[in-house]
């Protein structure tokens, strides 16, 4: 195992024998890359930059090569490992941002849940909350005694980046987090969420006041330890109606972005944008086009969009004040390269060169997705955008 493990893990800063993959790295990115952060405060930058999100995942072959050896929660608690395949997509297509691996649930197991990922199922958790007596027997935990792998996966990546790349980490936001804890895993209607909103508000706001100090804790304990931005995802807040959404949901994720805001950046935090105070904060949700005015007031500075609605629709709901990420349909992917193409371009036209916007897909790159496209299309969006 031990052998194995070092086989594959190109991130050894204290070992001379570098591998070819650092050394690229260490040539490629020699300086601050800061279009991602200027972005999202809004600020010009000389082309839109881009990420995916899961850029990386099983449509890479050097991911499913790991992937082949290792369970999927043991590559999270890795931080080798973790480290390792944060920096695949980097290696491999001109991003202008990388994403922690790691996933939004495993923060659940310090409050006492039981998580496992069933091959080809998604998340099962195996003790789901089902009565107010769950809710109030979920432990607080530390992050950073509970998910200590993943910032010390966020350390090794600093270190491996240097102060030449943003690093994002991410967090689940309270609600998607509460469904996947009440249902026990996905779900299509989210019946027995919103039946405990609604039957047991009382207990509804204990779990969210948890879930908002948990988030916050692990929110400010990945910035400590390197990442320069949060991205929140709320992936099925867009299931709620917009005043469910306002009363049950909306406090709890101004509670977390203003946690985050008030942090301030201390000099061990070598992130190369955590100039400022308050790190840059992404609120992602699908289906939330209805409900866009109302996010302005989650205080991010990013909202992310999904592909149902037009940027430039989306970006007039918003308010100037927001910057956008967003928003191609990621099944876009698999048609051929002139449609891609069209699309994207179709994209930046809306954005139409305002400063923030960060062009992504409007939900995680699917894996069959064929690997040059996703290539292109970062070259394309930069080559596209600067002029
Ligand atoms: O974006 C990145 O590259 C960072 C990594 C990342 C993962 N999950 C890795 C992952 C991120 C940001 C997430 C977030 C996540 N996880 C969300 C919110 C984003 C979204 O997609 O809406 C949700 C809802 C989850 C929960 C989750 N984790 C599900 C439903 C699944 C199974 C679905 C699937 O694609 O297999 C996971 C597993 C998971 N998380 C994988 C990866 C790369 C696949 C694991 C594998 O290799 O088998």
């Amino acid at each position: 195992m031990e052998d194995e493990r070092r086989r594959c893990f190109v991130l050894r800063p204290e070992n001379s024998d570098r591998t070819c993959g650092s050394l690229y790295l260490a040539l490629m990115r020699y300086r601050l890359n800061d279009r991602f952060l200027k972005a999202c405060r809004r600020q010009p930058a000389d082309r839109t930059p881009v990420w995916f999100m899961r850029q990386a995942g099983r449509y890479m072959p050097e991911y499913r090569a790991i992937r082949e050896r290792y369970g999927f929660l043991e590559m999270v608690k890795t931080p080798e490992l973790a480290a390792e395949i944060t920096l695949q997509p980097i290696r491999a297509f001109a991003v202008d941002a990388a994403i922690i691996y790691a996933d939004i649930l495993p923060p659940l197991e310090g409050m006492g849940l039981c998580l496992s990922y069933a091959k080809g199922e998604g998340p099962v958790i195996h003790n789901p909350l089902r009565a107010p007596a769950d809710i109030a027997a979920l432990a607080q935990p530390d992050p950073r005694e509970t998910v200590g792998y993943t910032l010390e996966a966020i350390r090794l990546v600093r270190r491996e980046l240097g102060a030449t790349l943003p690093l994002i980490g991410f967090s689940g936001a309270p609600f998607t987090l509460a469904s996947y804890a009440i249902e026990g895993g996905g779900s299509r209607e989210y019946r027995r969420t919103k039946q405990l909103m609604h039957r047991q508000p009382d207990a509804w706001h204990a779990l969210m006041a948890k879930l908002a100090r948990l988030v916050s804790d692990y929110a400010l304990a990945q910035l400590a330890a390197g990442a320069d931005a949060i991205q929140l995802f709320d992936s099925w807040a867009g299931a709620l109606a917009p005043d469910d959404y306002a009363e049950f949901v909306l406090p709890y994720v101004q509670q977390i972005v203003a946690a985050i805001k008030r942090h301030e950046p201390t000099t061990q935090d070598q992130a190369p944008g955590a100039g400022g105070p308050g790190a840059p904060v992404i609120y992602f949700g699908t289906d939330m086009s209805g409900m866009l005015g109302m996010l302005r007031h989650t205080g991010a500075d990013v909202v992310g969009l999904d592909w149902r609605i037009a940027l430039d629709d989306a970006w007039a709901q918003l308010g100037p004040g927001v910057a956008v990420q967003g928003n191609l349909d990621p099944h876009t992917l698999f048609g051929p390269w002139e449609a891609i193409e069209r699309r994207a371009a179709a994209i930046l036209d809306r954005a139409a060169g305002r400063p923030g916007h960060i062009f992504n897909l409007g939900h995680g790159i699917l894996t069959e997705t064929p690997v040059e496209h996703v290539a292109r299309l970062a070259d394309f969006v930069h080559e596209y955008s600067s002029h």
